[in-house]
């Protein structure tokens, strides 16, 4: 992949939880407005590779890194890194939706008022946008200051996406988002995330080999915190290189 599409390069990324060697060696690009996929059996390092993309795991005691991640070129891991910055530029949405139990409007302000945003026409045109970037608008436009929590769990879900778009990221980092979701609302966000993909660069954990099949234009497949195999997702579902790939997209294990 050219340099110059990839946002994102894990290079040789170790981490550890105390004495546990939870990510191996790992060495994988994330391409710039594209969706890529992390798959792999329970416990592999998904979450944990996910989260190391905006240094996440950092909050966690015991916690040692090693190796690179790059963002446009630069080590996120370098002591001068701004970790807020950083995580202003990589934004999270989390397997259960996370909307905080205020309005639907104050949920999207909320990074905003963070920012030291005035709420003049420009703020209240960025939450409105937000909303419809989240395909929310329609549904919410009416219930602006009703409680988040009230929403239907896909609306919440999609709203968590408002709240993030809301601070202009660059990249969006998905755990499962679709896991807490049926089937009719797990549709609605992959079609989201295919919208989505034209603008920001999207990092996904699956445990849906569909969905990652669906949806993603690279996958990477994780097994006991090394990275198995990693590239375009048709190649990786339809003739997989790894023996260990070949088991886990036959579904002879996991
Ligand atoms: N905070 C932590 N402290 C210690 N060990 C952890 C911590 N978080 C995760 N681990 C361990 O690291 C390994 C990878 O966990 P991780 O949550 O990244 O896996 P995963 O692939 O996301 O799994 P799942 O599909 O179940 O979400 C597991 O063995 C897990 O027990
Ligand atoms: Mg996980």
């Amino acid at each position: 992949m050219p340099a110059m599409e990839r946002k994102i390069d894990i290079l040789g990324l170790n981490l550890h939880y105390g004495a546990f060697h939870a990510l191996k060696q790992v060495t994988m690009p994330v391409a710039s407005r594209q969706i890529t996929a992390l798959i792999g059996p329970s416990g592999c390092g998904k979450s944990t590779l996910l989260r190391a993309l905006n240094r996440m795991n950092d909050l966690i005691p015991g916690v040692r890194v090693t190796g690179t991640v790059t963002l446009d070129g630069h080590n996120i891991y370098a002591p001068d890194t701004d970790v807020c910055e950083l995580r202003k530029r990589v934004g999270m949405v989390f397997q259960r939706p996370n909307p905080f139990p205020l309005s639907v409007w104050d949920n999207v302000a909320f990074g905003l008022r963070v920012a030291g945003r005035k709420q003049d026409d420009a703020f209240h045109d960025r939450i409105e946008h937000s909303l419809r970037a989240a395909w929310l608008w329609d549904q919410v436009q009416d219930k602006l200051h009703r409680s988040a929590l009230e929403l239907p769990l896909d609306q919440q879900q999609r709203l968590c996406v408002a709240r993030l778009i809301a601070i202009e990221p660059e990249v969006i980092l998905m755990d499962e988002p679709c896991s807490a979701l049926d089937p009719i609302s797990t549709a609605k966000i992959e079609e989201l995330m295919l919208e989505l993909k034209k603008a920001y660069t999207i990092a996904i954990v699956t445990h849906n080999m569909q969905q990652a099949a669906r949806i993603s234009d690279r996958s990477g497949y994780m097994l006991l915190g090394d990275m198995v195999e990693f590239g375009p997702t048709a190649a990786l579902f339809t003739s997989p290189k790894d023996l260990r790939t070949q088991d886990y997209i036959s579904g002879r294990y996991g």
